[in-house]
Order: C-alpha cells, then structure tokens, then sequence
C-alpha cells in the first residue's frame, strides 16, 4: 500500500508565527527516508497552509511525486497547470469549511469539471478524484479522462472515532451523528464501510485506480487496509499531529509499517 503523506498542517504551524519554522521544505527528505511514497499539498483557494510559492518549491524539489490538491476554481487550475506536479487531485472546497467535507459532486458539476480535467490533461498532469463512495458517482468519474479516483474516508472515520476514540464530541463534521445510540453507530459504521467496499471493486471494475483518505489514523485503519482494490492512502492530520511528539520520520515510518 502506498502512503502519501499530507504536510499541509506543517505550514499551519509554520503560519501560526510569521516565521519560515517549521519549514514544509524540510520534511521532503524525511518523508522520503522514512518510507513515504508521495508528498500531497492542498493549495487552497484561501490559502491558509501551503501557499503558492510553497507548492512551486516543493514539487521543484521534491524527491518523491507530488500529489497536488485543489479545487475547480478556474484561477486555480491555471496555476496547478503552471506548477505541473505529478497528480493533480480535484476536491470540493468550501471557504467556511474547516477541511474538506464531502467528495466532488461529479454529476451536478460536470461542465465545470471536464473543463477542469481537460486542461490539466493537456498540461500533461494526471488527475484523480477526491469522491464520496457512490457508484453513480463512480460511473460518472470513470467517464471522465482521469487515471484515479481517491475515496473519502472521512464518513467512516467520524463513525469509528465516536465509538471507538475520545475524539471530542464537538468536532463540527461529528455534530449530525450525535443524536444516534452506540448501536445505531455502529450500524453506520458497518454500512460506511460497506460502502467503500462496493466503491472501490465498483472502480476498479471500471479500470480506475483507487485511493483513499481524509481522517485515517493510527487507529482506523484495520478495515481500510481489508480493501484489497485501495492502492494508496493519503494522510495528513494524523502524521503531523503524531510528529510534534516523535518526530516526522517517525511517524512516517509507524504509519508506513502499519499499512505496509
Ligand atoms: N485526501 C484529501 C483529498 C484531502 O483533502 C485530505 C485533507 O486535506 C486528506 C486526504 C488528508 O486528510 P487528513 O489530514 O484527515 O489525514
């Protein structure tokens, strides 16, 4: 399985002083001696992590291939077209939103996302689809010209933290499922899992390549890992959270040894 690790929130600490410390740069060489497989930066249309002149350093310099987030915004494209990284992978965005929630709306946003697709095709950068695992929408994403499709965990991963962690109870995306019983969620998390399950066979049927991500951790993985059609996880907040503590390069290789 491969890891591609999320750094974003190491320039969130770096923006919480006006400081270059901690510098995303630096986790390059330590991603890659750790056993990462992918660097992914999210350039978001706020810009309130990696910005602009991050993104062009880190793919200039990066050691392993870059995975490029980001949004349809026309301006956006434009310039992850300029940046070339290795993958572009196109997600909703949303400004209020604390992170991303919730995959790309394939069908209502078609148009915008074939234009989306075919620019960066033509600037020869492949593209994967950060969507929630709905065959319809499956079959609608395998229609377009994109290598990969990466599927939104983050359902699931909600589900398993309020049964199985003391992740707060506040945490806004959590909110919708406080009201269930403990056996109503665990009924869910079965059927979110379920539904990754029929996903991923769904688009690998369909000849895409499947990744997933958004709220894995050291913990949650067990049923993600059963998904023999799930090819790469993208991981961030957890990494990055665990490396204040340990290190970058140990955590890298923790969670590289738990998905290996
Ligand atoms: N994959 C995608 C498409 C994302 O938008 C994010 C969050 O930026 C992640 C993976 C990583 O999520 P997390 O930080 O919760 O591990």
């Amino acid at each position: 399985m491969k890891l591609g690790v999320n750094i974003d929130h190491i320039a969130v600490l770096r923006n919480a002083r006006l400081v270059n410390d901690p510098d995303p740069m630096d986790a390059l060489g330590i991603v890659k001696r750790a056993g990462g497989d992918q660097i992914t930066i999210h350039l978001r249309e706020d810009r309130r992590h990696i910005t602009d002149e991050d993104a062009k350093r880190i793919i200039e310099n990066s050691f392993l291939p870059v995975n490029l987030e980001c949004s349809l915004d026309e301006e956006i494209i434009d310039i992850v077209c300029s940046l070339k990284p290795h993958r572009a992978t196109l997600v909703p965005e949303k400004r209020e939103e604390v992170t991303t929630e919730g995959g790309l709306d394939v069908i209502g946003q078609s148009k915008r996302l074939e234009a989306a697709v075919s620019k960066l095709r033509q600037a020869d950068i492949a593209v994967s689809l950060f969507i929630d695992p709905d065959i319809k929408t499956i079959e609608a994403s395998a229609q377009l010209p994109v290598d990969m499709i990466e599927l939104h965990t983050g359902t699931y991963a909600n589900l398993y933290a309020m049964l199985h962690t003391n992740l707060s109870r506040s945490i806004h995306s959590i909110k919708s499922l406080e009201s269930l019983s403990r056996s109503e969620l665990n009924d869910a998390l079965n059927e979110s899992i379920a539904q990754l399950q029929k996903g991923a066979k769904k688009a690998a049927e369909l000849k895409l390549e499947v990744a997933a991500g958004h709220g894995l951790n050291y913990h949650n993985l067990d049923e993600i890992l059963k998904i023999s059609e799930i090819e790469e996880l993208n991981i961030g907040q957890s990494i990055v959270a665990r490396s204040v503590y340990t290190g970058l390069e140990a955590a890298v290789k923790e969670m590289k040894a738990l998905i290996a």
